[in-house]
């Protein structure tokens, strides 16, 4: 892949905040940016940032050293994104034209609808989505908070969706597109579709090793996602073929409830989503993406006791999204950021926040926690790809709320507050003491001394 020459450029431009590293000369090696440090200033006034239209870009240093205008561009793994908001793969993101419209609102980019070699194994049915309100079973008014869907991965022949891949590259060549792939258990059909899907140009490639209900018995999706063993060689057929980033796309779905009981403890230590992550880093992808949906039995209709979504009378269980599996999420992705960050360093992977995005606060708990990205399915669905605009505003505002200029500036600050319990009790019981430690005021009339008679008096005035 040709480095991003403009990208470098949009960089020297200035503005892109006192916490950046110094201007880099970027060098790919296997499809993995790294950088060279090069003496240009980190900002520049005066250059010309490409498309100011674009959400996010915006010069930032004023003149006169006044306060810096939060500046939302990012660069992962190389890729130049105006802003951290990805569409998630997924309804927004199934053809050209709801594609394009991503970019034209602003998107920082677009992750497609999930694509396989023979979409005519795909056969959706309709309906295929269910809500769940707040409030009681049935409510028609309450807010939407949970989403539930048994839609399978793209069922659009490969070869429209390549051509529409291309045409979009061609019109929009500094934006970026990455391509969802999935496969079966088969070295040759995965870097069969690695070769045609990059041939298309497009920036970056997301695993899908996490879609909960698609075709288990064909070994796609979760079911390689949730076994390390599956996933490590899988993982390395397609890094020995990928000559552009890899982000392995992780189920927050990695033990199977009923085995629970029968599989001792060891194993639940050992399935956590951290583990996973390790794996696909080990054999060479660049970065991680979490989480897709949860396996979920959206709910019963109380009428006509049947479950939903109801296709013919049945149903089966599905994906869970939205708002209700923001926390979820945001435990997932605070595991893997944990052994990103301990065991690999975090500079040249990237992590891919997914889950409950509505607002701009969601996305700054994500980024809080090591996301260098945030991605949007379900909330694009509900309130439309305009939402980018909101999410950027809101976003800024958080920025501004603590001075940060960029979003490495506040990337993975929360992460070192986490601990384990033990050493909650430990903190707990020191603060304790030394709260006990500090007297307040005297505890008796014989401790009065000459010296300190006035402090000792105003350490027993209340106002
Ligand atoms: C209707 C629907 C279809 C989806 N299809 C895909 C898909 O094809 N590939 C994929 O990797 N994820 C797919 N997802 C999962 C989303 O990309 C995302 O991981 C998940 O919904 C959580 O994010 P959200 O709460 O923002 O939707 C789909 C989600 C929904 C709701």
């Amino acid at each position: 892949m040709a480095p991003p020459v403009s990208s470098s450029l949009l960089h020297a431009a200035g503005g892109v905040g006192v916490s950046l590293p110094t201007e880099e000369l970027q060098l790919c090696r296997r499809g993995r940016w790294q950088s060279l440090p090069l003496p240009l200033p980190r900002r520049h006034p005066g250059i010309p940032v490409r498309n100011s239209a674009l959400c996010g870009l915006r010069a930032s240093a004023t003149s006169d050293g006044g306060a810096v205008e939060p500046d939302l561009r990012v660069r992962v793994n190389g890729l130049d994104m105006p802003n951290p908001f990805v569409i998630g793969s997924g309804p927004p993101g199934t053809n050209y034209t709801v594609m394009k419209r991503a970019f034209d609102e602003g998107w920082g980019a677009v992750i497609a609808k999930t694509v396989s070699l023979e979409a005519s194994k795909v056969v959706n049915v309709t309906p295929r989505y269910a809500r769940l309100r707040a409030g009681s079973n049935g409510t028609t008014k309450g807010q939407i908070i949970g989403w539930e869907n048994i839609e399978l991965i793209s069922d659009r022949p490969l070869e429209t969706m390549l051509s529409e891949f291309k045409q979009l590259k061609k019109e929009y060549p500094d934006r970026i597109l990455i391509a969802s792939i999935m496969e079966e258990y088969n070295k040759a059909a995965w870097q069969e579709l690695i070769e045609r899907v990059e041939e298309t140009g497009v920036d970056a490639f997301e695993i899908n090793f996490s879609c909960p209900h698609g075709m288990p018995e064909r070994k796609m999706g979760a079911a390689v996602g949730q076994d390390c063993a599956l996933l490590e060689e899988v993982c390395g057929w397609i890094n020995e073929k990928a000559t552009i980033p890899v982000w392995a796309k992780m189920t927050p779905n990695i033990t199977d409830i009923a085995q629970v009981g029968l599989w001792a403890s060891e194993f639940l230590a050992l399935s956590s989503s951290g583990l996973k992550a390790r794996v696909a880093l080990k054999t060479g992808c660049e970065g991680v993406a979490a989480i897709n949906t949860i396996m979920s039995v959206m709910g019963i209709d109380l009428k006509t006791l049947r479950p939903e979504p109801c296709v013919e009378g049945y149903s089966t269980p599905g994906g869970y999204s939205a708002k209700a599996v923001h926390p979820i999420a945001l435990g997932k992705v605070m595991q893997i950021a944990k052994v990103m960050k301990s065991e690999f360093g975090d500079k040249d992977y990237s992590l891919s926040g997914i889950g409950g995005v509505e607002t701009g606060s969601d996305a700054a708990e994500f980024i809080l926690l090591g996301a260098n990205t945030v991605q949007v399915c379900t909330g694009v669905m509900m309130h439309g790809y305009g939402l980018v605009k909101k999410l950027c505003t809101e976003l800024k505002d958080f920025m501004r709320m603590h001075n940060f200029s960029s979003v490495e500036d506040f990337r993975g600050a929360s992460l070192p507050y986490f601990t384990t319990h033990t050493d909650l009790v430990r903190r707990q019981q020191e603060a304790i003491r030394q709260r006990k430690a500090v007297k307040k005021g005297l505890q008796s009339d014989k401790d009065w001394t000459g010296d300190g008679f006035v402090k000792e008096t105003e350490s027993m005035v209340s106002n």
